[in-house]
């Protein structure tokens, strides 16, 4: 089977967890920093605190912006369920803004019209979580002013997106967020096996972040209330979590991020190369942007709806290991009884009745995409 995604492991990157397995540390330990200035440095953003995965960083990242319950959260439904479930933890309440069909990103105007709604309402979001979905940026200036016009803060869910860039920056410089958040789950583009990450350009915030990391406990004399008992003392001074990457994790982060520029160039060769054969054929393509670049986390393609479930069916016997992203969140039965109904984010239940993401990833040789190709015009024709 042609998996729809797969990790990257080179010898350098066995040698760098070996490595650190052979080191003083297991746990947390020098590779974790190394690799947060690694991701900081790469992403031009001040801080970068690694996490056990995207969904802590995301969790962590609602909480370092004081979210709870009454608050509200918007999201995208045309992501992974994670990007709305970090607000429940937090008890806050969800809630979805539609898609541009062209792009599959959260559309502008639909953001625009739901904030003049809320407002009139009385009910504006805390948090807007932007996913930049297949890896391509979404509209980050129009949603970083019409956040700020709205006094609400912006955390990106870049599970997608590490190495994409937006007007020439990269993604996770922080410029038009509050938060960036990274996933190195091994589907994406730089894997730790599971592992996450959360960027930042304010000093407090990264400070929240880290203490929240691991069990809301300091060792810092200026955040505790009483002087410290000796070198041994630290405080709880919140509720945190251990939602710690270990160093064989960072090891291996690190070893993967100097191979960015390598996994980027070929999965844009892939993509580019999908977007050649595909452009007869009756199934509609990702919009791409002139000022961003994505890092094509994944192919999306979308054909007539009647056709998809055999399409799919067809592909997979043929061995091409296809797959959909995203059912909408909000179709989810957990969401559904939250008061969510089909209908009512049309744009990202029309594209998920049509939705197949193709195989794409560094090591897909031309020999196997030029087979993804023919059994999909096989199956179209
Ligand atoms: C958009 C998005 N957000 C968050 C996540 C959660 O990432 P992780 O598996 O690292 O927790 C994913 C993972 O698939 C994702 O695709």
């Amino acid at each position: 089977m042609i998996p729809y995604g797969r990790q990257s492991i080179s010898d350098a990157d066995v040698e760098a967890v070996l490595a650190a397995l052979r080191s003083d540390w297991l746990t947390q330990g020098p590779a974790v920093p190394a690799f947060e200035a690694a991701v900081a440095a790469r992403c031009g953003a001040a801080y970068a605190v690694a996490v056990s995965n995207a969904t802590a960083a995301l969790h962590l990242a609602c909480l370092a912006l004081d979210l709870g319950p009454g608050d509200l959260v918007w999201t995208t439904p045309n992501t992974f369920v994670a990007s709305a479930n970090c607000a429940r933890y937090c008890g806050a309440d969800v809630d979805f803004v539609d898609i541009d069909p062209a792009t599959l990103n959260l559309s502008v105007t639909a953001l625009a019209e739901k904030f003049a709604r809320a407002e009139a309402a009385g009910r504006l979001p805390k948090i807007l979580i932007p996913v930049h979905f297949s890896g391509q940026p979404a509209d980050l200036a129009e949603i970083a002013d019409l956040a700020r016009r709205h006094g609400c803060r912006v955390i990106e869910d870049a599970s997608h997106a590490i190495g994409a860039t937006y007007r020439d920056e990269p993604v996770g410089s922080g410029r038009y967020s509050d938060i960036t958040v990274f996933s190195f789950h091994p589907v994406k583009i730089v894997t730790t096996g599971e592992g996450g990450m959360a960027l930042t350009n304010d000093p407090e915030l990264a400070r929240r972040l880290a203490r929240l990391r691991s069990h809301g406990i300091t060792r810092e004399a200026e955040e505790m209330d009483e002087a410290s008992h000796g070198p041994w003392y630290y405080q709880q001074t919140e509720l945190g979590y251990n939602y710690r990457l270990t160093d064989l994790q960072a090891a291996l982060g690190l070893s993967q991020l100097r191979r960015l520029d390598e996994f980027l160039a070929a999965r844009r060769r892939l993509a580019d190369r999908y977007d050649r054969e595909l452009a007869c054929l009756p199934v509609r393509r990702l919009a791409r942007r002139d000022d961003r670049q994505s890092a094509w986390h994944l192919y999306p393609v979308q054909v007539a709806a009647p056709r998809r479930q055999a399409l799919f069916t067809q592909l997979r016997e043929h061995g091409i290991g296809v797959q959909v992203h995203y059912i909408p969140v909000h179709l989810q039965p957990y969401y559904r009884r939250l008061g969510f109904a089909a209908g009512d984010f049309p744009a990202a239940e029309a594209y998920y009745a049509g939705a197949v993401s193709l195989p794409l990833y560094p090591d897909l040789d031309p020999a196997a995409q030029d087979k993804v190709v023919a059994a999909l015009k096989d199956a179209l024709r």
